[in-house]
């Protein structure tokens, strides 16, 4: 087929070039702009990272307060989108209802929809920012059939994000730093990961230069499925059946390797990472910390630790390669915040939110990029001649 390589998921295909993430997946590393994730995740702050990943440096004071302050600025709906998330069924999964909140909010913002002006690019990206965290609490709150709040400025990013998901007109609501602290480093170790499916997806629709709004719904469409995000959902209902059933991690193990419970392990295995996945690493730490307290202990975090390490010595999964994911501990953390299991790929998405952006905005400011279009190798019929339909 001339010059067209056959290459099935894209696993040796570079597509682009790009200077926001850089992964050693023999090695296990990650860095953002060239910044170890280990350091970030210790040290910095989620909106810290999201100006990182998105302007290529670490913002001075001066201009992390104006980054905060403008997407803070940008967290209220317009009323009548608040209306539309009280039209979704209680029952909608929120990741549907999450791309469906970002391409509305492209029908309220048509003046921010340019692919060539600087500011509407800028607008959009802050508008994004600002409201996909409300999104996804208002998600929430139509499922619970609760009221929606109103966002309050004077909170942190994810202390608001917390307040809007678990507070009450009716009552005080004061966010455990600690609990706080974790989901701000979890949204760190989201924040990018170069050509994963969803941000290639996001790429592949900005290529025939559609807007940031409809490229990241694209982004949160794609971040949806069990494969990608969804896993993190995936494993945690794993390892509920496994407690259902005794929880005998081995007798599951076995069952994986004989293909007879689903064809895998979620939350293991990884197209990059042929090691332990660094943000499964970070993550762990934190599982470890906040769910070994008493009030928070989960009998599910000893079935997971048992998982992992029979699968870490067994040759099935030795030869394949294949260690836990940041998917593997991420759901437990966040059952432990107090968030449903079908929530889970949404706090996904909103980590994830600056890097899609950052990858729709390097592709768009570069001259050089084209649109997304594969190739094939045809299988079909050979040519063959029109049959009128009372002789088929
Ligand atoms: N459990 C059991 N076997 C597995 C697993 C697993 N989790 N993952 C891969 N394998 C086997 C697979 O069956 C194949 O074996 P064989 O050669 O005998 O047929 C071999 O390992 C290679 O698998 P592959 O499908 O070619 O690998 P891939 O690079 O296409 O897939 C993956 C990567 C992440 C989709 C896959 O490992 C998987 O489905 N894992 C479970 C879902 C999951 O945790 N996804 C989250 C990924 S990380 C964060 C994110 O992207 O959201």
């Amino acid at each position: 087929t001339g010059d067209t390589t056959f290459d099935v998921g894209f696993a040796n295909t570079a597509a682009c070039r790009s200077a926001i993430t850089y992964i050693d997946g023999d090695e296990g590393i990650l860095r953002y702009r060239g910044y170890p994730i280990e350091q970030l995740a210790e040290k910095s702050t989620f909106l810290e990272v999201a100006y990182l990943v998105l302007y290529g440096e670490l913002p001075t004071r001066d201009q992390a307060d104006e980054f905060e302050d403008r997407i803070k600025r940008s967290s209220l709906l317009d009323e009548r989108m608040r209306d539309l998330f009280r039209c979704f069924p209680r029952r909608s999964h929120p990741m549907p209802v999450l791309s469906a909140g970002i391409m509305a909010l492209s029908t309220f913002n048509s003046d921010s929809t340019s692919v060539s002006d600087p500011d509407q690019i800028e607008t959009a990206t802050i508008n994004l920012l600002g409201k996909a965290p409300t999104f996804a609490a208002y998600g929430y709150k139509n499922s619970m059939g609760q009221p929606m709040l109103y966002p309050k400025n004077d909170l942190s990013y994810i202390e608001n994000f917390m307040r809007l998901s678990f507070g009450l007109p009716t009552e005080m609501y004061e966010p455990d730093p600690k609990v706080t602290r974790a989901l701000d480093t979890l949204f760190i170790l989201h924040a990018d990961h170069e050509q994963n499916c969803s941000t290639s997806t996001v790429r592949l629709v900005g290529s025939s230069q559609a807007d940031i709004y409809t490229s990241v719904a694209s982004g949160v469409n794609a971040l949806s499925g069990p494969r990608h995000g969804g896993a993190n959902q995936q494993v945690l209902e794993m390892l509920q059946r496994i407690q259902a059933d005794g929880g005998d991690a081995d007798k599951f193990v076995e069952r994986i390797k004989n293909r007879e419970e689903g064809a895998r392990l979620m939350g293991f295995g990884h197209r990059v990472y042929k090691n332990y996945d660094p943000r499964a690493a970070i993550v762990k730490q934190h599982a470890d910390q906040i769910l070994s307290e008493s009030e928070h202990h989960d009998a599910l975090l000893d079935i997971a630790l048992r998982l992992e390490e029979i699968a870490l010595s067994d040759d099935f999964f030795k030869e394949r390669r294949l260690y836990p994911n940041v998917d593997f501990y991420t759901g437990l953390l966040y059952q432990a915040i107090g968030f449903p299991t079908n929530m889970f790929t949404v706090l996904f998405a909103l980590g994830r939110l600056p890097g899609w952006i950052a990858h729709w905005r390097e592709q768009n400011a570069d001259p050089a990029s084209k649109i997304g279009r594969p190739r094939q190798i045809y299988i079909g019929e050979t040519e063959r001649d029109f049959v009128d339909i009372d002789k088929r």
